[in-house]
This record gives C-alpha cells, sequence and structure tokens, in this order.
C-alpha cells in the first residue's frame, strides 16, 4: 500500500472550493486502485458512512463529515487507441480537469475545448456530465471505470450505463455515493490527421461574440479555450479568491405553455427551446429578477456578475449558504411558482 495514511478529525477546508470548515472523521488519499481496494476492506471503515472527493468544487459541506472521506489522487493521462483522425484518451479520476483539457489542447486533441476552465477532477465529471458553452461531457464520452466501494471491484460503465441527463448521471441518482470513478476515456478527433474540416462548437452567444470573425475560419483550439476562459473568468469568481461551487441551481425546464404564460407577465424572460418542446429558462435571470444579485445575507452572497453563484465571503458556515438558498428559492418560487433545485450536492 506504500504507506496510504488514514489521518483521523481532517479539517475538509482546503478540499472544498466553497471553502467550508468542516472536518472530516476519517481522510485518506488513494492513488491507484489497489490503495483503494485495501481501504474499502478495512474493518474500520466497512459499515460507516463514505464520501468520494474529486476537486471539491461542486458541494456543500453543511456539517461535519462522521466518516471516511476518500480523495481521488489517481493519476495519468494516455491514449488508449488511435485510428485515422479518431483518438481516445484515458484520464485518471484524480486528474486536475482542466490540466487534462489542456493536455488534450496541446497534443492537437479536438473535442473537449469548450470545457476549459471548469472546475474540478476527471473523475468527478461525468457525476453531473459537466456542461458549458454548448458542449457536454457526454458528447465526447467513451466510458469509464469505477470501483464498486462495498466489494472493492472494478466495474466498466458505458455512455448508456451512466444514463447521462442535464447536470445528470446514474452516480448522482440510483448509484450516489457507491462508486469512486477511477479513469475516465474520450473519444476526440485528431486535428493534424482530421480529412475534414473540424467542426467547432461556436453556437453559443457568448463564445461566437468573443471569437468574432475567427468563428468563421482559422480558428484553433487554443483560441477557443482561451476564448472559453475568458468569459469564466469575466463572469464566474474565482473560487482560490471567493469561495463557491459554480452554479448553485440548475436551469428549470419548464412546459412550453407555462413558459409562454409567465412571459406574458413578466416582459423579457429568456427561455431556449428543447428537444421534446420543453423551455429552459436561465435561473441567473429568475435570482436576479428577484433582486438577490450581489446581495449579501451575513457571510455568505449572490455573486454580483452571475446570479446563480452562491459565494462564501469569507468564514460562511455550510447552513448559512444554504439558508440563502432557501430564502432565494422561496422568493423565485413566490414570484414565478418556479422550484429551483441545487445543482451542487448537499453534503
Ligand atoms: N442571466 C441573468 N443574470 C445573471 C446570470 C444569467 O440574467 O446574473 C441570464 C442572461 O440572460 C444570460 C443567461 O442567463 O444570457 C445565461 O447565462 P450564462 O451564459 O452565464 O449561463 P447560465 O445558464 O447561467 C450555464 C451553466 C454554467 C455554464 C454556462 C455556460 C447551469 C446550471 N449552469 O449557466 O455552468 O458555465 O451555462 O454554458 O446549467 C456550473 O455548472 O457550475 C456552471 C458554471
Amino acid at each position: 500500500m506504500r504507506g496510504m495514511e488514514v489521518v483521523s478529525r481532517k479539517s475538509l477546508q482546503p478540499f472544498n472550493t466553497f471553502g467550508i470548515g468542516v472536518t472530516a472523521k476519517y481522510f485518506a488519499e488513494v492513488r491507484d486502485t489497489e490503495e483503494l481496494r485495501a481501504l474499502v476492506r478495512d474493518k474500520r471503515f466497512c459499515d460507516g458512512k463514505r464520501l468520494v472527493l474529486g476537486g471539491g468544487s461542486n458541494l456543500l459541506f453543511t456539517e461535519d463529515f462522521d466518516g471516511l472521506v476518500v480523495k481521488n489522487a489517481i493519476r495519468g493521462i494516455r491514449v488508449t487507441s488511435e485510428a485515422g483522425d479518431r483518438v481516445v484518451v484515458r484520464a485518471g479520476g484524480g486528474e486536475s480537469w482542466d490540466a487534462f483539457v489542456s493536455w488534450c489542447t496541446d497534443h492537437d486533441y479536438a473535442g473537449l475545448e469548450n470545457l476549459s476552465g471548469i472546475p474540478g477532477s476527471v473523475g468527478a465529471a461525468p457525476v453531473q456530465n459537466i456542461g458549458a458553452y454548448g458542449a457536454e461531457l457526454k458528447d465526447t464520452f467513451e466510458g469509464l471505470e469505477a470501483v464498486d466501494l462495498a466489494s472493492g471491484e472494478t466495474e466498466r460503465f458505458s455512455a448508456r450505463d451512466c444514463a447521462f441527463g442535464y447536470r445528470d448521471s446514474v452516480f448522482k441518482g440510483k448509484d450516489a455515493g457507491r462508486f469512486l470513478i477511477t479513469a475516465v476515456s474520450f473519444r476526440l478527433t485528431r486535428l493534424d490527421a482530421a480529412a475534414q474540416a473540424y467542426r467547432f462548437q461556436t453556437e453559443y452567444g457568448e463564445l461566437r461574440a468573443a471569437l468574432g470573425d475567427r468563428a468563421a475560419s482559422g480558428l484553433t483550439l487554443q483560441a477557443v479555450r482561451e476564448a472559453v476562459c475568458g468569459i469564466r473568468k469575466a463572469k464566474l469568481p474565482d473560487p482560490a479568491v471567493l469561495g463557491n461551487a459554480g452554479s448553485f441551481f440548475k436551469n428549470p425546464s419548464l412546459p412550453a405553455g407555462v413558459f409562454e404564460r409567465l412571459q406574458k407577465h413578466h416582459a423579457g424572460m429568456p427561455g431556449y427551446p428543447e428537444a421534446g418542446g420543453a423551455v429552459k429558462v436561465p435561473a441567473g435571470w429568475l435570482i436576479e429578477k428577484c433582486g438577490w444579485k450581489g446581495r449579501r445575507q451575513g457571510r455568505a452572497g449572490v455573486h454580483e456578475t452571475q446570479a446563480l453563484v452562491l459565494v462564501n465571503h469569507g468564514g460562511a458556515t455550510g447552513k448559512e449558504v444554504l439558508d440563502l438558498a432557501h430564502a432565494i428559492r422561496r422568493d423565485v418560487a413566490g414570484t414565478f411558482g418556479i422550484e429551483l433545485t441545487p445543482e451542487v450536492t448537499i453534503v
């Protein structure tokens, strides 16, 4: 086991991007599947609570964790197959997501560039099917390997097995808490070998605007990556400076009839049609209209340039952030009759 250590009463503050100061009863970092298997078979932890931690960028701790926290530190990136302009790349679950995206763009492997700049780890990315600027993880997903924390056995998942949805998968639903994702593979395009021009995803309004004339011709992976990172920097707070976990709520999806009725009462309400006739409404707009943008409540607050992001102004408890979230939900429900659902996992 190369000296894997289990630490007691470990502060989790450096391990969650909200910067909430809770502790874990036990904490261990695993660097490979052998260490993980030994850990889950350790009698001390067989019956207790367990939590898998990636980058800690999509969760809100509301109390001390009375069990074992396992930090995924499984590294490694390699090409597993190559044919023509197709390449499959496999990354360890403990790799930083954005370092992995950067590795892909540096190697001229296309497909993940719109997902640049997202905090968190590779292993956490499929759990909520991360998405941004017109792309979602599921679009290039090939498969993943995960260890069942009850048995210690490795299982393989196809896209179908994962049942990806909008910010959703089996790992958030029926299999929540059951697996640690050890590796994820992606189907990418080798730009140097691409027979036809690669189709960059530039339909998202803000991205198209940032790329300007370049969107029509002469685009590079690096240019898209830089544009996406630029948009994110301008709007989303850097967790290293201001604690946050990105979008706190999901964007709600409404039946078209409900959306049309609401739009009559609330002029300018934006909506994006989805497959199946539903309309997705930006939760940030609803929250802003309720007057919450930039507001503080105790040590928690709503970000001033993106109302969908809740922030820790310093020393906030998870409970304070949760109270703020409840107040926002009440107002949005009262004003629009829409129930917001959290996007972050509340622990
Ligand atoms: N808007 C406002 N006020 C705000 C924020 C947004 O009116 O304070 C409205 C505007 O109409 C704006 C629209 O919402 O045009 C969309 O805003 P934005 O492009 O910032 O996207 P979003 O819908 O708020 C989603 C994802 C983000 C992702 C962006 C870009 C969810 C829950 N969030 O946000 O993901 O980066 O699109 O694709 O779907 C995350 O998951 O943590 C995350 C940041």
